[in-house]
């Protein structure tokens, strides 16, 4: 299927933070749809960049984007997670982004299942070339490894209900698609909750999601490394969703200024939020964080 937009969430400030001198070398480690890779080339201060991207479809598309149009000389993308890249690559850059989770592509295409609003096989993988699906975790788990994992990875009150429910329904069927796990969800709810502002699924497929693509531990293992990987003066900025994953940088960033003040610096001692003006033109970027943090140039 063809690759569906996505949204560049705080390009501008993306572009402020990171490119303050002329920066020749980029590395974004969630290429996505290339806005915010196609947005640093044009700015003309990029010499050479790279792009990685997990999902195969986003890379086959980024390899035609590229090749399509008249950067092909120093932009490039690669299929891998970017903690595979980052810790089998010499190369050193100035300046690092990461526009984490998933993209508009992988929520508005049912196939993949990541979404309750269509029906879809139960996946939610990225990289659809590796791991195990969703559908394999709600089948075969233990019910407390479910409830756990809806309550860690998705902070979800119910959790226990939920995954009870999820094992009284596969006493008789495998799951196989989203709207089966949705409607478990949904009466899982008390009838008085069902219909509020948060779908009573959000927070398992988000559990589900995170968890199914190690999307926490690649994050926090991958930190440290992303850093290592700066050139004296260059920037890292990290683009997150949702409080687990903006926590998690926070203390990372704090963890690694603390035991090496001398070469770091912390530069947003809150995070950068999208504008009124931004939130008005797609409600979806209302979470993001964008989190910067420098290596000094001794
Ligand atoms: C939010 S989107 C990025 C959108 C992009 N910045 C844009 O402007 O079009 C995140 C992308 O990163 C990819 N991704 C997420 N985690 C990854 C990881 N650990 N390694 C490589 N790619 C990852 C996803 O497959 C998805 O395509």
């Amino acid at each position: 299927m063809s690759y569906k937009e996505h949204y560049s969430v705080l390009y501008q400030e993306c572009l402020d933070q990171l490119l303050i001198t002329n920066r020749k070398k980029h590395l974004d480690m969630t290429f996505g749809g290339g806005g915010h890779f196609f947005l640093f080339l044009k700015s003309g201060k990029v010499q050479k960049i790279i792009g990685l991207d997990q999902d195969p479809e986003a890379f086959k598309n980024g390899k035609d984007l590229i090749a399509n149009s008249s950067f092909s000389e120093c932009a490039s993308i690669i299929h891998t997670n970017f903690y595979d890249f980052l810790n089998s690559t010499d190369e050193k850059f100035d300046s690092i982004l990461a526009d984490l989770g998933v993209s508009s592509h992988h929520f508005d295409s049912p196939e993949r299942g990541f979404s309750f609003r269509f029906d879809g096989p139960l996946d939610m993988r990225m990289n659809t070339t590796e791991g195990i699906g969703a559908k394999e975790v709600l089948n075969t788990y233990e019910e407390s490894e479910l409830a756990d994992i809806f309550y860690i990875y998705g902070e979800e009150r119910l959790s226990r209900k939920i995954a009870s429910k999820v094992v009284e329904f596969r006493k008789n069927k495998k799951f196989s698609t989203t709207k089966e796990l949705e409607e478990i969800c949904f009466v899982s709810y008390p009838k008085h909750l069902r219909h509020g502002k948060t779908h009573p699924a959000t927070r398992v497929f988000q559990a589900l999601r995170i968890y199914v693509n190690k999307e926490l531990e690649v994050l926090e293992n991958s930190i440290p490394l992303m850093i290592e990987k700066l050139n004296p003066g260059g920037r890292l900025g990290l683009i997150s969703f949702h409080s687990l994953e903006d926590r998690i940088v926070k203390h990372k960033f704090r963890e690694l200024y603390k035991n090496d003040q001398e070469n770091l610096k912390i530069i947003t001692k809150k995070p950068i939020t999208p504008s009124n003006e931004e939130l008005e033109q797609n409600p979806r970027s209302r979470s993001a964080k964008l989190r910067v943090i420098e290596k000094l140039v001794l």
